[in-house]
Formats: C-alpha cells, structure tokens, sequence
C-alpha cells in the first residue's frame, strides 16, 4: 500500500468531516453565500451597512462576481501527482499560498479587538495581513500579537506631510513586509448603504487608532485645540480623549457615543476627518515615497494599464488590482477584467494582487491563471470575525486555500507557478 501526502484541501474536509463524526459543525459555513447570510445576522444594520455596502447602485460589486462567473475551468486528468505546490513569490519573496488578507478599516464595527483576531489568525494561517491605516488597534500592538509572521501596512496619504512621514517610520519600525499606498479613496464613495444611516464609522471613532495613536496627529490635534481655546488646562483634556479614542477605536462604538458628543474627542475626529486623506494627491507625490521609506511599494487600486506602467517608472515594486470592493467607483471595470491587459503592459517582473470579488478557491485560481501572482481576501475574512472572531477568520482562511488545492488537483494542476490562461476559457 503506497501512503500518499494529504494537501491543505483533503485535509481540512478531514478535520471537518471528522469533527462531524463527534456531532460538531464548523464555525463558519463552507459556501460564501451562506457565510454572508449567517454573518449579516450576527452584525448590527450600521457594521452591515458599512462592511456588505458598495457605491451607488451595486454595479461594479455585481461586475466583480460575474467577471469570475464567465471565466470556466477546463479540467485535465489524472496529472498523476498527489499533493499541489502552492507556493508562489511576491515582491521577490516566496509564499507559501497566494493568499493575503486585504486592508480592511473600522472592523471594530464587527468585533471587539478586531484586528487583533484577525493578525492571530492570519499568524496561525501564514498568510500576510495588510494592516489597514483605518485600523483599530494600533498597528505596534497588532505586530506584537504576529510575533514574526508576515505583515504589511497599508497607508492612505494624508494632507500632513509630517503625518505620511511618521506613519512611513512606524510601518518601518514593526517589520512591514511591503508599504501599500491605495489610491483610490482620495475621498469616499458614495455609499448609499452608510447615507441612508447617517453612519461613518470614523466620525464615530472607529477606525481611527492608527492615527490617535500616532504623535505627530497628537500634535495636530494640540495645536487645534490650543488656536481654538488657548488654555493648557483644555489641552490635557484633549490628551487624555485621545487616549479614550484609541480604546473607542479597539471597541464596540454604543457605550462611547456620547462621549464623542463633548467637544475634545470630537476634535480629534474633526483632525482626523479633515486630514486622513488627499483629494489633491498627484504622481508627483507618489514619486516622493522611493526617498522616504527603505520598503518595498505596492499600489494599490489601479485598473488602467497606463497607471500600472506609472507605477512602476516611479518606484513599485507590486500593484494590487483592485476596485475596493466596488466601493468607490459605481460602474468601475471588475478587477478580473482589468488584470490581464494589467500584466501585459508591466511584464512579468512586477508583482501583481488581485482583489475584488474574491469569495471561493476557485476564484484564486481563476485570478492566478490570468495573470496575478497572489490574491487578496476581503470581506468574507470579516464575515468570519463576525461569526466566530479569530477562529472564524482563520477557517474562513483555510476553507479558500482548501477548495484552492482540490480546484487545481482535480483539474490536473500540480503547482501554482505552472497555472495560465491555458486553465480558463469564457463561458459559451
Ligand atoms: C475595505 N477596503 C480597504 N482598502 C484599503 O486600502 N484600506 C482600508 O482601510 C479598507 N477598508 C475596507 C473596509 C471594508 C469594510 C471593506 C469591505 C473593504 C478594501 C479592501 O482592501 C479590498 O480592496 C476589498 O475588500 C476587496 O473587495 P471584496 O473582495 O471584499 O469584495
């Protein structure tokens, strides 16, 4: 009898299969549909509102799950080869799966310390997690729960020069793997789903750690408060609301909300509304950043081949194909749509994500057979963290990488660097 090696994907139909046995379900359910339906019904209106809503009528949303839906697999057999290499490089580095874990904001929405289940969880599963500069715990204390696993920081740039420079030397500092400017919230989209509520979870305090704690927003949010009302008394109080946003923003937003009606939190959050981002952002900013950090540059949302060529003459080493979810630009092109005339114009040398729509294994081997070399998972990690906290976003995780590795099994794969268009052809 010849002992053959279990892949991720056999062996978690095992773990689950067998836990089945004792009369135990998983914690998140295997198909994304269901997950989001279980998972609606664990958040409030205004956590569902923010995380499931798109811009405008839903359209680039819906584009991004039929662009994966018209591309088919065409299966071989009998590749003769028990287990799949799912390693793949990123950035000049190799993972061990092409999966990361896309920069999500104001999760805190979801669950308390949020993105500390998430970086336990994506810790345990080795896949990358790109902390969100919208985050909820400040981003030394999400490192220090990763221990030496991979991390990145996303930044949006804001109007403070010195602000993009201290949050550059932070990222530094707690061993990002990779800086991630995305460009393409230089303000937000209209997004029906939070107007209707009234409800922007950073105007609420959420989603702001990164920035109350950070000393040089400290020192905005002083010298706002000292040219308002000068009074040193005023400004300590400004101090310590600080320290009670940064505990807000790790939280649940009920019992703090009346605190935000006083006037220093709400300094704080007026600073941070005022600045966090630049509608006026040029290349030419862009072109600043090869100067001003020592990491590698990924940007991300770009879906014009022109603005991937950009990229890469000003510094990028990656770029993430990404339309936010459809969160931005309501008709956008779906990002599956935007990538391979994406990778024709940058060549093989520069690393590409993709992002948007990404729900099932099969979808990461789509996105990878035409031209990515990894693949960001965005909102079903959240509904995951929704439903069962770390150990619902680590199984969300490892569901993905499952039906990755039986995907590419039994459609006669044996390794993600061999995967190309030649997998794929459109649906008749
Ligand atoms: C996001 N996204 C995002 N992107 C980013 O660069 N910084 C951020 O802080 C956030 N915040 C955020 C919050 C929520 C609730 C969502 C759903 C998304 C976009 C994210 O990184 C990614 O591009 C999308 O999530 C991909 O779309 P899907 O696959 O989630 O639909």
């Amino acid at each position: 009898m010849t002992t053959l090696p279990i892949g991720p994907g056999r062996a978690r139909q095992g773990e689950i299969y067998r836990a089945g046995v004792l009369g135990r379900s998983p914690a998140v359910p295997a198909d994304c549909a269901e997950l989001e339906r279980r998972a609606q019904g664990a958040m409030s209106l205004r956590a569902w509102a923010y995380v499931a809503g798109g811009a405008g009528e839903g359209a680039t949303m819906r584009a991004n799950r039929a662009a994966f839906d018209r591309w088919q697999i065409r299966p071989r057999m009998l590749p003769g080869q028990a287990q799949r290499d799912l390693r793949t490089t990123v950035l000049g580095n190799e993972l061990a799966t092409p999966l990361l874990l896309a920069p999500i904001g104001a999760a805190g929405l979801v669950h308390d310390d949020s993105d500390l289940h998430i970086a336990r969880a994506a810790a345990q599963a080795g896949v990358p997690y790109v902390i969100s500069n919208q985050g909820c715990t400040p981003m030394e204390d999400i490192a220090a729960a990763m221990g030496d696993a991979p991390r990145w920081f996303q930044l949006y740039w804001s109007t403070d020069e010195a602000l993009v420079d201290s949050l550059l030397a932070r990222a530094d500092a707690i061993g990002a793997g990779a800086l991630v400017v995305t460009l393409d919230t230089t303000m937000l989209g209209w997004r029906p789903a939070d107007l209707n509520l009234g409800s922007l979870p950073f105007s609420q305090g959420i989603g702001i750690a990164q920035y109350t704690s950070d000393p040089r927003f400290q020192e905005i949010v002083r010298e706002r408060v000292a040219r308002a009302t000068p009074s040193p008394e005023k400004v300590e109080v400004t101090l310590g609301a600080l320290r009670s946003l940064l505990s807000i923003s790790r939280n649940h937003p009920g019992p703090w909300r009346a605190n935000l009606r006083s006037p220093e939190p709400r300094a704080a959050v007026e600073a941070f509304l005022d600045i966090y981002s630049n509608p006026g952002l040029t290349w030419e900013h862009l072109g600043t950043l090869r100067q001003r950090t020592d990491l590698p540059i990924v940007l991300k949302g770009i879906l014009h081949p022109d603005d991937a060529v950009r990229a890469v003459e000003l510094g990028a080493s990656g770029i993430v194909v990404s339309n936010h979810g459809g969160r931005q630009v309501d008709g956008a092109v779906a990002s599956l749509d935007a990538l391979p005339a994406i990778r024709a114009a940058v060549g093989p040398g520069t690393t590409l994500i993709l992002d948007s729509g990404v729900r099932t294994g099969s979808d990461v081997a789509k996105a990878l057979a035409l031209g990515a070399d990894a693949v960001a998972l965005g909102r079903p990690y959240l509904y995951g963290l929704a439903l069962a906290g770390q150990d619902g976003v680590r199984e969300v995780v490892a569901n993905v990488l499952a039906e990755l590795d039986l995907t590419l099994g039994l459609s006669g794969v044996t390794s993600v660097a061999e995967l190309g268009p030649d997998l794929l052809q459109t649906a008749p």
